[in-house]
């Protein structure tokens, strides 16, 4: 199983460094063949110590230059950093990142060779016209995106389950994970309130290879219990 934690826009340097320290003393609790990452603000990247991994939970497709505001490569390797969040949906909804932006974005760090936890997820429009609609919302999310690579791991998240406490149902994780699988070959994680008091029940689908986790990751305590579920 695979536990990210994606902070967004929570934490401070001097929260995450505390955050990281009481982790890595307790990555002794996890299951060996599990793995951790950690998406922490930008502000907050450091070559953090423990048995987990740290990436970044959005940069530029670019090494370095003229890109206000903007994190690219060099940025991140002065970190050793190799891992990246693309194509979550509050960078599609919010920041109003186009499929044409984000398979810019994936193809670029692909090609410098990160690790890429790639998200898709409908809106709640479309989950209400049914598993159809849901299916030719999501596959139309891989435009552009080359699913076989070996560094891949996509990040199933219907958008009405982010942060609202309305985790997914059992059978919707099921059914919708069901139907991606068949047509990529990746680690395959679902995200979308995903709590303490129903990890267990959602790891258990068949398909769920892993969670990313938002709200629930903010504090050790909380993203332990999932960790150890
Ligand atoms: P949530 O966020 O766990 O707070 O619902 C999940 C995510 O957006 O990755």
């Amino acid at each position: 199983m695979i536990f990210a934690a994606n902070f967004k826009m929570n934490h401070t340097r001097a929260t995450t460094a505390d955050y990281m320290q009481a982790l890595a003393k307790r990555m002794g609790e996890k299951r060996v063949e599990d793995r951790v990452v950690v998406f922490p603000p930008a502000t907050a990247l450091d070559s953090y110590k423990g048995d987990f991994t740290v990436g970044a939970q959005n940069a530029y497709p670019a090494t370095s230059g003229a890109y206000t505001g903007e994190t690219g490569i060099v940025q991140l390797e002065e970190f050793g950093i190799k891992t990246i969040l693309i194509g979550h949906s509050e960078r599609r909804e919010i920041l109003g990142e186009s499929q044409e932006v984000i398979a810019e974005k994936f193809q670029f760090f692909l090609s410098q060779g990160f690790e890429i936890i790639y998200c898709i997820g409908e809106p709640l429009e479309v989950r209400e016209q049914g598993d159809e609609a849901v299916a030719s919302y999501l596959l139309a999310q891989f435009e552009g995106i080359d699913t076989h690579g070996e560094k891949l791991i996509v990040a199933y998240e219907p958008i009405w389950a982010i942060g609202t406490g309305r985790s997914a149902t059992v059978e919707e994780i099921s059914s919708t994970h069901k139907m991606l699988k068949s047509h990529i070959n990746v680690p395959l994680l679902y995200g979308g309130s995903v709590k303490p008091n129903n990890i267990q029940e959602i790891i258990a689908v068949d398909g769920v290879d892993g969670v990313l986790v938002g709200g629930a990751s903010l504090e050790v305590e909380s993203f332990m219990a999932l960790v150890t579920a």
